[in-house]
């Protein structure tokens, strides 16, 4: 039998439980118990109540007592990043502040190019403990479950070993990360033929391999000008939906026409969506594809925010992820970028915290977390605040004192975890 532990109490436990997964939230349907405990076996919660009724319930049990005020949350999760990756781009920041656009410095062969150019040259290991020192600094701030994409390799070698690196990394932070295939970034500079033949090379020779040694099960595509077409990525994504792949799409980042093709395609999330206007709300709001705004991305290149508002109102869900990356989006803090889009974009405290919880789980497709309730992963994060509402009146700078995931406390906050 495994050990059970009773843990609180908590001045405050949201559960997120029960929330609808699409459309607006008024605040008041947050699940909210005062004087919370909860116990733990194994991975799993088994049962969320009041402290006390649980303590005089479970005599005998190990007893983690809390002292002072706490407000507990499930952990968060980043449905958004890629945080596999070597170099950096200080030098296109540095232009950007000066005036040049995130396209001109692509253009100019800075970009998302560079950053191919350093990850290819990075072995599998290196990549691997990169990967694992960003995971557990996205842990250390209450993120207990992290997407993560490929995208830098642009080969199927060179994919293949970021998927790998990202699957290693998996086994050693204790965070939990989902890979994403996204060998359909950019066509490489370096490739012989046109970006149509780049992606039936990369269906026919790496997502076969990828499903084969169960590397991701998730294939995003970035559909823009200076990517691939709509046409072009709708071809690809069938076949990769034929191979059993869920699909996810970088969508309207710069231009509309990519949130088209993920809802034709059923992907999962839509992921970006700063240039969607009315059309591409009201198709997203009557479909099942989730919206990702990704606020760093926003701030990174000084960008529209997505209309997270617009989409809520008109019964679309919404996730938010950080989309840490060398280029658009550098800063990985997702907390702090969550509170900036709830001001900017009206979001209350309700949909802001679905937002990287249960809404963030759905654009993953997992079911076991996002929600503290029994039969869950012990997923749980805790805020010494009196109140939740102050988690995002500090705009993100105060995070959490205490990380649980799968029941064991994390204490990677004071810890060199770069291995
Ligand atoms: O989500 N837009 C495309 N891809 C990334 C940026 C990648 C990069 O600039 O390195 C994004 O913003
Ligand atoms: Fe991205």
């Amino acid at each position: 039998m495994l050990k059970k532990k009773l843990i609180g109490p908590f001045r405050q436990l949201l559960t997120m439980d029960k929330l609808q997964i699409k459309g607006a939230l008024p605040d008041d349907v947050l699940e909210i118990i005062e004087d919370a405990g909860i116990v733990i076996e194994g991975d799993f919660i088994e049962r969320i109540d009041k402290f006390q009724v649980l303590f005089d319930e479970y005599q005998g049990i190990e007893i983690e007592k809390i002292s002072g005020s706490y407000v507990a949350l499930p952990g968060f999760i980043d449905p958004h990043t890629h945080i596999c990756w070597a170099g950096n781009r200080a030098i296109d920041y540095a232009m950007r502040l000066a005036g040049k656009s995130y396209i001109e410095i692509a253009k100019a062969g800075g970009g998302i190019w560079d950053t191919v150019i350093k990850t290819r040259a990075a072995s599998e290991q290196e990549l691997s403990n990169i990967t694992v020192y960003r995971a557990n600094q996205l842990l250390k701030d209450g993120i207990t479950t992290i997407e993560v994409k490929s995208g830098y390799g642009l080969t199927v070698d060179d994919e293949l070993k970021m998927l790998r690196a990202i699957s290693a990394a998996d086994k050693i932070t204790e965070a939990d990360l989902f890979s994403t295939c996204l060998a359909a970034h950019i066509c490489p500079k370096d490739f012989w033929g046109s970006s149509t033949d780049y992606l039936a090379m990369m269906a026919e020779q790496l997502l076969p391999k990828v499903k084969e040694e169960g590397l991701a099960n998730r294939v995003d595509i970035f559909i823009e000008d200076s990517a691939f077409s709509p046409e072009e990525a709708l071809d690809y994504l069938m076949e990769a939906r034929k191979m059993g792949f869920e699909i996810v799409v970088h969508a309207d980042q710069f231009t509309t026409g990519g949130s088209k093709i993920a809802t034709e395609a059923d992907a999962i999330s839509a992921d970006h969506l700063e240039a969607s206007e009315e059309n591409e709300i009201k198709l997203l709001a009557s479909k099942n594809t989730i919206p990702v705004a990704l606020p760093g991305a926003s701030i990174g290149l000084a960008d529209p925010f997505t209309p997270a508002r617009r989409l809520l109102d008109a019964g679309a869900s919404l996730a938010i992820g950080s989309d840490w990356n060398p280029g658009s989006a550098p800063m990985g803090d997702l907390l702090v970028q969550a509170a900036i889009l709830s001001m900017q974009q009206k979001l209350n405290t309700a949909e802001t915290l679905a937002a990287i919880t249960c809404r963030a789980a759905a654009a993953l497709d997992l079911k076991d977390r996002g929600v503290l309730k029994e039969g869950n992963l012990a997923d749980i994060i805790a805020f010494r605040l009196e109140d939740y509402r102050e988690i995002l009146y500090n705009q993100g700078r105060v995070k959490p004192e205490m990380v649980i995931k799968k029941g064991i406390k994390i204490s990677s906050r004071d810890k060199n975890i770069m291995t």
